[in-house]
This record gives structure tokens, sequence and C-alpha cells, in this order.
């Protein structure tokens, strides 16, 4: 193993690549306005208050979108939604408007066929270097799909689960 004094940005992202994680897209806005970005900077942060996590690249196109809006959904996707998620990281056309199923009672699209959504309200932004961590207040939730396979990202590249998701258990305790 090699450790190094330096940080290099693509070897500190080669390595965070090793750390698996589902894909979300983050939807903002409402109507002609709407926008998707793919994260999987996701993180669940506090159950009370409700609280939820995102990093947002800088220069992302969503964040106009976010700083007008206030509201965002985090919409869980499915292996089955791999072209999606490209699409929404810039690599293929798809328009919100084109893969919403419904909307957030604030008017934020949710996009269809997804494992589960979480709708949120900004509750604070935090300075994260070249990301705003958005720190978001969850107001509705939902699982769409029980028992769907969710989305994996891992070494750059995305793909389902290989032995199919573990059993549910019940969550007693945090
Ligand atoms: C699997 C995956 C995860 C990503 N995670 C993030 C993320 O957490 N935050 C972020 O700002 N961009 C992330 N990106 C990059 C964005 O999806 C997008 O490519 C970039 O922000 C530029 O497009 P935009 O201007 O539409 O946001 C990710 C891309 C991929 C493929």
């Amino acid at each position: 193993m090699t450790v190094s004094e330096s940080v290099d940005p693509r070897a500190l992202r080669a390595v965070c690549s090793h750390f698996v994680t589902g894909v979300t897209v983050i939807t903002s806005g409402s109507g002609a306005i709407a926008a998707g970005t793919t994260v999987n900077s996701f993180t669940s942060v506090s159950l009370d208050p409700p609280l939820v996590l995102f990093c947002l690249h800088r220069q992302s196109r969503l964040g106009p979108v976010l700083a007008g809006c206030g509201m965002f959904v985090v919409n869980f996707l499915t292996a089955h939604q791999q072209r999606l998620a490209w699409a929404f990281a810039g690599r293929g056309n798809l328009t919100v408007q084109e893969v919403a199923q419904r909307h957030s009672a604030g008017g934020v699209p949710i996009i269809g066929e997804s494992v589960a959504f979480l709708a949120c309200r900004v509750a604070n932004e935090v300075d994260g270097g070249d990301h705003v961590i958005v720190i978001g207040e969850v107001t509705e939730l939902g699982i769409a799909g029980h028992g769907r396979d969710p989305l994996i990202f891992f070494r750059g590249a995305m793909g389902a689960l290989e032995d199919g998701p573990p059993p549910t258990y019940p969550i007693i305790d945090g």
C-alpha cells in the first residue's frame, strides 16, 4: 500500500471509488426549470430531526435550480435505471420531465420506477471545498417498490448487487 503526503485528486477519486455506494438522482425545481443530477454522496444524517445530506459540485447546473427552489427529492435508483443514471451524469439525453412519474407536495419531480424517495427542504448548506454539503430536512418519503434491486456504484462502474439484496430485518433502534 502506498501512502503519499501530497494528495493527487485523481488518486483520491480512485481510492474513494473502492467504497461501494448506491446511486441517486437529485431532482429540484418544478415545471420547465426542473433539473436532475446523478449523485452518490447521499448520506442519512439524523432521525430527529429528520436530516439527510448530499455533496453538490459548485459548478453543477443543479446549483441555481436548487437555490431558486429550496427543495429537492432524493431518488434511489434501481439496477434497471443505469442508463438514466448516466444520462443525469451528463452522458446521455434525458430530461426530468421525461422520467417524472409524480411530484412532491412542493412540486419537485419524483422519478418513476425508483426504489424509494425522500422529499426535502434545504435546511443548511456547508462549505465542502469544491462541493457544497447540502443538508435537507425530510418532508415526505416513500418506498416505491419493495424488493426492487438497487443500483450500485463501485470502481467507476454501475451494476446490480450480484447475489441480490439481503433479507429485510425490522430496524428496532437507530
Ligand atoms: C455514479 C456517479 C455519482 C456522482 N456523484 C456526484 C455527487 O455526489 N455530487 C456531484 O456534484 N456530482 C456527482 N456526480 C457527477 C454529476 O452527476 C454530474 O456529472 C456533474 O455534476 C456535472 O453535471 P451537472 O452540471 O448536471 O451537475 C456523479 C456522477 C456519477 C456517474
